[in-house]
């Protein structure tokens, strides 16, 4: 499947594997840029040298294109930007933040530079600036949200830049693919659907919540704090709800190391299982290379099916 986003980065399938913090960890994109995706390690909050530490994994791991994603909330944001720098790598996907100022460093050393955004004015922004392309994420996805859905969203950016549009937010499979490449999308992003992986590392606890999610299970947490983030509906979750309102300080105690907890230790009590609502439209665990080819076989044949049904052509 050849569109603008596979040209661009250099990749089989208009796949891209979501940086998620703790979870995207080198053995995961690997496995996704192996199978033909853009495989993305998650710095978050990673110090710089671990940062570097998994690049060099990466690459020892795969010969094919792979990003990096930074969110611009991170401590060492900076110095994180440094290591991308200095280690080239091919793709940087950027969260949390405008990263307008940072764009021209990147592309002076050849690297593709897509922002993710969860508004229009952004996406005019970074598209100025340089971006090579954005990922718009809707509300649906897993971890820190906006508050704008992929299905407006997406539309509203296809016709609102030049550059490739990527959708994100509750896409887990083929359907999803062709709806969004409908919109106008050149790709998507997934993220939960790469929980529920045989390469994915988190705690088997972890995996077990996405498969037994229905689509409403996942709820946002710490809106109230400024921070939203769609996490599985558990007991840490009412928590979290409950002190953001009455005790907004000892939420933010409680969240700390809480996503490390879920990922590591499987940690019920203790645990935040960040994931997207399409958590209730995933009930496998896969080889990433089979998520991504069955993706793919079923986006074109839906594809096919509903231009006969509707257009009266194959
Ligand atoms: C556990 C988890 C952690 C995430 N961490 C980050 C992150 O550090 N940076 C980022 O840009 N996006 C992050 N995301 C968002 C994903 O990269 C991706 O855009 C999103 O998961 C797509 O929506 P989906 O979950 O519905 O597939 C995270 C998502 C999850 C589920």
């Amino acid at each position: 499947m050849k569109t603008k986003l596979t040209e661009l980065l250099g990749i089989e399938y208009p796949i891209i594997q979501g940086g998620m913090a703790w979870v995207a960890t080198p053995k995961l994109a690997a496995a996704v840029s192996n199978a033909g995706g853009l495989g993305v390690v998650g710095a978050a909050a990673m110090p710089p040298e671990i940062l570097r530490e998994a690049i060099r994994t990466v690459k020892k791991l795969t010969d094919r294109p792979f990003g990096v994603n930074l969110i611009m909330i991170s401590p060492q944001f900076d110095e994180q930007v440094e290591v991308v720098l200095e280690e080239d790598v091919p793709v940087v996907t950027i969260g949390a933040g405008n990263p307008a100022t940072y764009i021209p460093k990147f592309k002076e050393r050849g690297m593709k530079v897509l922002p993710v955004v969860s508004s229009d004015s952004l996406a005019r922004i970074v598209e100025r600036a340089g971006a090579d392309a954005v990922i718009g994420e809707g509300m649906e996805c897993g971890g820190h949200i906006g508050d704008v859905t992929t299905i407006v969203l997406v539309r509203k950016l296809v016709d609102t830049v030049k550059i490739p549009v990527v959708a994100a937010g509750g896409i887990a499979d083929g359907r999803g693919l062709a709806a969004a490449l409908v919109l106008g999308a050149d790709g998507i992003q997934m993220g939960t659907r790469f929980i529920a992986s045989e390469e994915c590392e988190a705690h088997e606890n972890y995996k077990k919540m996405v498969l037994k999610a229905s689509i409403r299970d996942a709820i946002v947490t710490g809106a109230n704090l400024g921070h939203p983030a769609r996490v599985i509906r558990n007991q840490f979750a009412r928590k979290v709800r409950k002190l953001e309102v009455e005790d907004p300080m000892k939420a933010e105690e409680i969240l700390v190391g809480s996503l490390r907890k879920a990922f590591q230790e499987g940690n019920i009590a203790e645990g935040s299982f960040m994931a997207g609502q399409s958590s209730g439209l995933i009930d496998s665990i896969k080889p990433v290379k089979l998520i991504i080819e069955e993706t793919i076989k079923e986006a074109v044949e839906v594809l096919e099916a509903t231009c006969r049904k509707y257009v009266g052509r194959g």
